[in-house]
């Protein structure tokens, strides 16, 4: 399986609806093709991360790089992976920041997410909320 981490820089007049909107699909279409992940926004940035069968997640990284609301697509991880950091999520997201960094840091000290993606997410999470530069 690939597991692959992307940031991209959101369109600066996506709201709420918005966000349902990507999640409803994502939602669908990862059930379907067997992909799972997680997504984080902190409101100038994506990071998802899309994990599952080699030719479905570039599939999908190829469909979600051509949509307009958000642009500048980089990954910043890639590797091949015998187990799933989300395998229960077809897209784990939560709308409020709180949740979605506890959500991550819970599944972490789990030992269910490969350390390094925890902190990839925790640290996107926490300098989205103004606490990065301490
Ligand atoms: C940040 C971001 C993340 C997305 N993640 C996914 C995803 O994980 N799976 C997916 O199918 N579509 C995702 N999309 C939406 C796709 O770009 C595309 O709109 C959608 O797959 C179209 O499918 P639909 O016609 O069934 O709605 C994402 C879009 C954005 C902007």
């Amino acid at each position: 399986m690939l597991s692959v981490t992307y940031v991209s820089v959101a369109d600066p007049l996506i709201g709420a609806d918005d966000i349902e909107a990507i999640l409803a699909s994502a939602r669908r279409n990862n059930e379907r093709d067997k992909l799972t992940g997680a997504l984080a926004y902190n409101g100038y940035n994506f990071l998802q991360l899309l994990e599952g069968p080699d030719e479905k997640v570039e599939a999908c990284l190829a469909i979600i790089r051509a949509d307009p609301r958000h642009s500048g697509m980089v990954e910043v991880r890639r590797r091949t992976v015998e187990t799933r950091d989300f395998g229960d999520w077809a897209m784990l997201y939560d709308a409020r920041f709180e949740w979605q960094r506890d959500s991550i840091v819970r599944l972490g000290a789990n030992g269910r997410i490969d350390a390094e993606d925890e902190k990839m997410f925790a640290n996107f999470i926490a300098l989205g909320r103004g606490q990065g530069a301490g």
